[in-house]
């Protein structure tokens, strides 16, 4: 059975006193957690979040980095810079960083909204760097309301696994974490039905199996993430196709983000 794993994408949330603040207080009610838990703080709060959750069972993470290693690429963090800092996962491809927003923003016109402009490739770039670098990816792919009211949410979704995986090896495609984040979903507090949930998580299983076969694709973790609360959280993680979640809002109060983490079967 696939160990669940939950992570807190904090997003561009928090000071260093309320990260910690936040982690003091979710410590002792995750202690006896069976799933792996990871939390993803703004980078600019990784080395404090890092010093508060070493000799715990909270893992770190990034929410993105650059593919470079190193040079004049200002503004971006390389994988080393994040390893430096103690992490071991990173966010790569999430939905805002591609530009794509559950909840709309008025003042995004096309041209401030290119400013988010992660594509496949660039996912792809930034996903084999966290390979080559020993992080472990949580690889986000998801469809937009207008996809899926077209009926495109299986081959969006298979697409952009398909394409975040490109020339990766399957020895390093078993390390990826995949999460199907529909994007109509994120921050909406709609979350996916559950049954619907783990049938997309099984379309990503099948984009992997179709690549690699299915003894990758059935080592894969595959999390749901979108408005993943306290009292939804047991239903979609019962599911089979679905490993975890990754968790924005509710991962920003310690009493919520726990009963997640606690909901794991
Ligand atoms: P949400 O965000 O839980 O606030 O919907 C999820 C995510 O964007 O990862």
């Amino acid at each position: 059975m696939r160990q669940t794993i939950i992570a807190g994408n904090w997003k561009m949330n928090g000071t260093r006193a309320s990260a910690e603040a936040l982690l003091t207080e979710l410590i002792p009610l995750v202690v006896d957690a069976t799933a792996k838990i990871i939390v993803c703080p703004p980078a600019i709060n990784l080395e404090t979040v890092s010093d508060v959750i070493a000799d715990t069972n909270i893992a770190l993470g990034g929410q993105d980095l650059f593919w470079k290693a190193k040079g004049a690429y200002t503004g971006q963090v390389s994988a080393s810079m994040l390893l430096d800092l103690g992490c071991e996962y990173v966010i790569v491809g999430h939905s805002e960083c591609r530009g794509r927003f559950g909840v709309p923003e008025p003042d995004f016109t096309p041209t401030v909204l290119a400013y988010f402009g992660d594509s496949d490739a660039t996912v792809n770039l930034k996903l084999r760097a966290a390979l080559a670098n020993n992080l472990t990816p949580i690889c986000c792919v998801g469809e937009t309301l207008s996809e899926r009211q077209a009926g495109n949410t299986d081959s969006v979704v298979a697409a952009q696994t398909k394409a975040a995986l490109s020339e990766v090896s399957a020895a390093d495609a078993t390390e990826v974490i995949f999460a199907y984040e529909p994007v109509w979903a994120i921050g909406t507090g709609e979350v996916c039905a559950a049954d619907e949930a783990d049938r997309v998580c099984g379309v990503v299983r099948s984009a992997v199996a179709d690549l690699y076969g299915s003894e990758v694709s059935e080592a894969l973790h595959i999390q749901y993430g979108g408005s993943v609360n306290a009292g939804n959280a047991e239903a979609l993680l019962a599911k089979p196709n679905i490993d975890g979640a990754l968790v924005g809002g509710a991962s920003l109060k310690a009493q919520d983000f726990a009963a997640i983490v606690n909901a794991a079967p």
